[in-house]
């Protein structure tokens, strides 16, 4: 049987996840285990808890995934792991779960970036065609990726402080909103209207980078000055004004990029991704615009997950990549 059978493992935050894809594209399962909860009543990601919940879960989440595949370990042709960036601990478990696993079974070990991965996600809905324009938004990561070639990414833009999802998580919580904010946030802006007047950061003119901390600084300041006035501000008004601003230097910049760098697909990647309004605001930023394919995957594609993590390892492998048994956890891995 000539199908390339990959197993993908992704441990790099608070997502246990394992997958099996078929061909690059197919996915056969994908299984993940959340640890939202555990880390709800804290705020955000407390690193030493991931680290024990995925020690926890990863044998278990890995014989799913094979079992939901039909898969035994002669069928696998390589195992694709997040080596970085995330948590040091985190990531760690993973990257000994699959080495011990090739080293076992005598399969094929390959490292692959977390945020390739949340491109790739998109390589299971469509096939890539480049060049190609990716905007990738997590609670980590806001940038603007232009690939030539399967795994040739050039970071056009980034972020100059926050991430994007990092900001929603920080607004919702001066809003008093649960960990993590980002869909909390989504659901309150459809309900309110933007009415209160906050920056958007441009930047230079030509510049594709992005800056999220005075957005953020700028509601905690509406809402102390508020209080401090006795005056009470509507938080879904908020809100929808918040998510306002972030989409719309988003979706700006993303159409001022792929017109320029001419690109046939734009895809967009991460966490953030999700979101409803954003979803929708690229749809229509983009609908007038001639021979550009934009690709949003589902949303079970958009967070973390390990399917694109193996869609990526898929590529790898062809390419004839292979990691050694020094392969490590690396939290600051650049792309
Ligand atoms: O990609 P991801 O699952 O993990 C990282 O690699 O960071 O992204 C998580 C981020 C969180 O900040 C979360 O608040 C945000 O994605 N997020 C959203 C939505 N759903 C998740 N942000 C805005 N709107 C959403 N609907
Ligand atoms: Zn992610």
């Amino acid at each position: 049987n000539n199908d390339q059978i990959i197993m993908g493992i992704e441990t790099s935050c608070d997502e246990t996840a394992v997958a099996v894809v078929k061909n690059g594209r197919e996915i056969l399962s994908n299984v993940v285990a959340s640890q939202i909860e555990s880390h709800k009543r804290f705020g955000g990601v407390v690193p030493e808890i991931a680290s024990r919940h995925h020690v926890e879960e990863i044998t278990i989440v890995l014989e799913e995934a094979m079992k939901q595949a039909k898969v035994t370990f002669q069928d696998i042709d390589a195992i694709a792991v997040t080596e970085g960036p995330g948590l040091v601990g985190a990531l760690l478990i993973g990257v000994n779960a699959a080495k011990a696993v090739a080293f076992a079974h005598n399969i094929p070990l390959l490292g692959v970036h977390h945020i390739a991965g949340h491109i790739y996600a998109n390589r299971l809905l469509e096939e890539l065609e480049f060049p190609l324009l990716a905007l990738v938004v997590s609670g980590g990561h806001t940038e603007l990726v232009y690939m030539e070639e399967h795994g040739s990414f050039k970071v056009i833009g980034e972020t100059r402080d926050d991430a994007a999802g990092e900001a929603y998580d920080k607004v919702a919580r001066t809003l008093n909103l649960p960990y993590p904010g980002g869909p909390h946030i989504d659901r309150l802006a459809h309900e309110g209207s933007p009415t209160i007047n906050l920056p958007r950061a441009w930047l230079e003119e030509d510049s594709y980078d992005f800056s999220f901390s005075g957005l953020k600084s700028a509601v905690i300041n509406t809402l102390h000055n508020a209080e401090q006035r006795g005056e009470t501000i509507d938080p879904k008004d908020l809100a929808a004004s918040f998510q306002e601003s972030v989409i719309d230097v988003l979706v700006t910049k993303t159409v001022k990029a792929a017109k320029k760098y001419q690109v046939k697909q734009v895809l967009l990647a991460g966490g953030v991704a999700a979101n409803k309004g954003l979803r929708t605001a690229l749809e229509e930023g983009f609908s007038d615009v001639e021979g550009m394919k934009l690709i949003i995957p589902p949303l079970s594609l958009c967070t973390d997950n390990a399917a694109m993590i193996a869609a990526v390892g898929s590529v790898l492998y062809e390419k004839g990549k292979r990691a050694s048994f020094a392969l490590n956890a690396n939290p600051g891995l650049d792309i």
